[in-house]
């Protein structure tokens, strides 16, 4: 049985799980995606893998390898096609929508005028994100027309391609706190809460993390949440409006759990390693 772990720069979450495959007395190969090249006409040696766990820092380097790998028939996890529904906010937000699943509103525009236009419709606050990033950077919450213009009149003129799209958010007066569920297969093992002071509540912007009890409510948002974009181990960021609703904002394929195994009590690594062993 031949099993790779794909990565980039190695994060505290594949140490973690290069522990949980040692704790099962499982051989792996750690793939450093940086450190090779890739023969696209004789790819044979990769078909001897039967299975791949992709946890590349870098969205564009992991859903690359997945596209090639799949190509050659190798059983990867996550899949690529869910690696390009969540690695861009836009397709995130589409496959909720045509899913059914609650998502806040979102507007898509491509010049300053209409994405103008487009806030004014939505309301301030609005959210301004790139499709593609995480931990919370380069958002910006804008408060009225006058930051509105300001913000899209620097993206236009010193923003790199990424910024080209505007992707716009309804703002969510949440309650100080968002939530954030682990789905394994078929299963919401775990949950936090991420409260802080600031508006951007992720980890890595010092959010705290707390234990989330899942609720019936909670399980199944998640568990749609996850099959709307493909299903696997996923990650799930829902926010509760004022009015007692729940929305799932985002949902994250390759996700970080340094902090989360603590307040839960769930040993996430370990319920990811069994998954991949499950799916050869
Ligand atoms: N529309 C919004 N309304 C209120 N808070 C938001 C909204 N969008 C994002 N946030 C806050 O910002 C955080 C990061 O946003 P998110 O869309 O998850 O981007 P990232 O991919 O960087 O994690 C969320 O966890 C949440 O705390
Ligand atoms: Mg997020």
């Amino acid at each position: 049985m031949r099993i790779g772990l794909l990565i980039s720069r190695l994060r505290e979450e594949e140490k973690l799980l290069m522990d949980a495959f040692r704790e099962r007395g499982v051989d792996f190969e750690k793939i450093d995606v940086r450190q090779a090249y890739y023969n696209l006409n004789y790819p044979d040696h990769w078909r001897e893998y039967d299975i791949i766990l992709e946890r590349c820092v870098s969205h564009s380097q992991g859903e690359t390898m997945l596209e090639m790998l799949e190509s050659w028939g190798v059983h990867c996890i996550n899949s690529a096609r869910v690696a390009n529904v969540c690695g861009d906010k836009r397709r995130t937000t589409s496959a909720l929508v045509a899913a059914g699943v609650p998502t806040p509103e979102v507007r898509i525009a491509f010049t300053p005028e209409a994405a103008l236009a487009a806030i004014d419709e939505l309301g301030y606050p609005a959210v301004l994100k790139p499709t593609v990033g995480s931990w919370g950077r380069l958002m910006a919450k804008v408060s009225d027309r006058e930051a509105a213009e300001a913000i899209l009149e620097h993206k236009a003129t010193l923003g790199s391609y990424q910024h080209s799209i505007f992707y716009i958010q309804e703002y969510i007066d949440k309650p100080g706190r968002d939530i954030r569920t682990f789905v394994v297969g078929e299963e919401t093992i775990c949950g936090i809460t991420r409260s802080s002071p600031h508006w951007i509540t992720n980890t890595a912007r010092d959010g705290r993390a707390d234990n989330c009890p899942i609720t019936p409510e909670i399980d199944r948002l998640s568990r749609a949440a996850a099959e709307a974009v493909g299903g696997g181990l996923l990650a799930i960021d829902i926010m509760e409006t004022p009015d007692g609703r729940m929305l799932v904002n985002e949902v994250n394929h390759t996700m970080e759990f340094r902090n989360s195994s603590r307040p839960t009590g769930v040993n996430i690594p370990g319920k990811i390693v069994e998954y991949v062993l499950s799916q050869i």
